[in-house]
């Protein structure tokens, strides 16, 4: 039998108890931070607290962004390493799958290195490795990237010819080496290794032999040998050159790609460990992984080993993917921050509820998320009284969203606008369009220009004066249909445009 019963309690009592059985949002000490030691993203949706990042009280600084395509997953990595390199001086390093960092990364003054494009990597390089660690790495990607799993003994005569190539070139497998003028043999001179030893003809299982040249062949191949030539770039100072973006847009598959990728990730984990532990403020570097396929979700990859051990040498990991089940359980589960964007599967929803234990009331804001709105999840260190997930009202970049057209009308013929079929005009979001400028390599000036000629029309042009515009900027011909025809245009159309802007 319970009995209901008044109680004297002081107010400075009252105001010890939480006033929601389940606050909505962490306390603001938690979200607000000292504006010299943490980056800004955006307000919080019920209080309108500004949000700003640290990664001081968490678990560690690594951060998952997964959301669906046009969500703002690079919106926000791209405004976090701003501001990182703003307040802490952070370098970054982001690899680049899609290509789609490179126009911003020209921009704000950074290096773009792009395969295929006349870049190369020696994906036996050592940079300050002993060449047995490098062995290893090497087998490890193929082992990710191939089937040589399977295959012992291909993958004991692969790992003896790689180790071969070493010592042909006067390096000595367990030490690292000393003398600068040494180069690193290369892929080819592995493959040239296997095939003398196929024509010696002594070997018991040629086969075998055979299976693994043609299994390496496929990354030295005349034309595709991006990483099996010397390098023209160093990858020793990659996480020292502010920022750098490595596309790979370029590379023929996901498998050129994922090699260079894991390659990268290798030589900037030795490189974070070579350096010894950190005692400056902030991260030293971040390296991005934007839809990287199997680099972010096989056990094997590198990108697991930075999140386990990043923290202590101030080395930051973002990893950003459509689809969350791409990202290795082991990163997700661990990293300090989670982004989440707007996910409309309710697979994805229900494993990232699973992993990272948010409401169901989060669960739906989720699923009904606009443009940059984002749920954020932070792992403490220590144990909390508080939900660790709370909603951003929006992800609060340099720049806001402005629409720009291009209108089309003045070039259709009244049938082709009354049979409506034709496409009228283009939008465009800002960056977007300053992207293609820059992509189409018009000059800066001539890029702010046209801004604000668009500008001055409330950012809308007719197609021909916006021809017109371009031509007085010197812009040659041959650019000025390309950029059509990236529009996806109809060479109809095309035509009738450089016709009458008299391009
Ligand atoms: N927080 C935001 N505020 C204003 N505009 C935004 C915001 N986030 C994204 N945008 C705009 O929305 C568009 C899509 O964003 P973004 O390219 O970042 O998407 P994404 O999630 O990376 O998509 P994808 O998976 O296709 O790469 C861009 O034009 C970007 O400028
Ligand atoms: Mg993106």
């Amino acid at each position: 039998m319970t009995l209901l019963r008044f109680q004297h309690i002081m107010s400075n009592e009252i105001s010890k108890r939480a006033f929601f059985s389940r606050p909505p949002e962490p306390p603001a000490e938690v979200l607000i931070n000292d504006p010299l030691q943490s980056l800004y993203i955006g307000t919080t949706k019920i209080f309108r607290v500004p949000f700003s990042w640290t990664f001081a009280n968490l678990t560690n600084p690594h951060i998952s962004v997964v959301g669906i395509t046009g969500a703002g997953k690079s919106y926000f990595v791209k405004t976090l390493l701003l501001r990182a390199s703003y307040i802490w001086n952070t370098n970054a390093v982001i690899i680049d799958w899609a290509g789609e960092y490179k126009a911003w990364v020209k921009q704000t003054g950074g290096v773009v290195i792009s395969f295929a494009k006349g870049d190369y990597l020696n994906i036996m390089d050592l940079s300050g490795m002993k060449p047995l660690d490098r062995v290893k790495q090497i087998m490890n990607s193929f082992a990710i990237l191939t089937d040589i799993g399977s295959y012992p003994e291909q993958r004991r005569l692969t790992e003896e010819a790689i180790e071969q190539a070493y010592v042909n070139s006067g390096l000595i497998l367990s030490e690292k080496p000393t003398k600068k003028s040494v180069e690193s043999p290369t892929l080819k001179m592995v493959i040239s290794l296997l095939e003398e030893k196929l024509q010696e003809g002594t070997y018991e299982y040629p086969a075998e032999l055979e299976n693994a040249i043609y299994r390496l062949r496929q990354f030295a191949r005349e034309g595709e040998d991006y990483f099996a030539r010397r390098s023209t770039i160093d990858l020793g100072k990659l996480a020292e050159s502010g920022l750098v973006d490595i596309d790979l847009s370029g590379l023929p598959d996901e498998r050129f790609r994922a090699l260079g990728a894991l390659f990268i990730l290798q030589t900037l984990k030795e490189k974070m460990r070579a350096e010894g532990f950190s005692e400056t403020k902030g991260l030293k570097a971040i390296i991005v992984l934007d839809e990287a396929w199997k680099v972010a979700s096989d056990d094997k990859s590198d990108a697991i080993t930075i999140v386990r051990e990043g923290r202590k040498y101030q080395f930051g990991l973002i990893v950003a993917s459509q689809n969350p089940t791409d990202i290795n359980e082991a990163i997700f589960s661990n990293v300090g921050t989670s982004f989440i964007l707007r996910i409309k599967f309710e697979k994805f929803l229900n494993y990232l509820q699973g992993s990272l234990n948010f409401s169901d009331f989060i669960r739906s804001e989720i699923s009904k998320f606009g443009v940059g709105q984002a749920a954020v999840e932070m792992a403490f260190q220590t144990a909390i009284r508080f939900p660790e997930t709370f909603i951003l009202e929006r992800i609060q970049g340099e720049e806001p969203l402005y629409v720009y057209t291009i209108d089309l009308t003045d070039v259709l013929t009244q049938s082709e606008l009354s049979a409506g079929l034709m496409v009228r005009d283009y939008q465009f979001e800002k960056e977007e369009l300053r992207n293609k400028f820059i992509d189409f390599n018009i000059s800066s000036e001539g890029v702010d220009e046209l801004f604000q000629r668009m500008d001055a029309q409330a950012r809308t042009i007719k197609v021909i004066d916006f021809i017109q515009s371009l031509r007085e900027k010197d812009v040659q011909s041959s650019i000025i249909i390309a950029f059509l025809k990236s529009l996806s245009l109809d060479d109809t159309i095309i035509t009738r445009i450089v016709q009458r802007a008299g391009a």
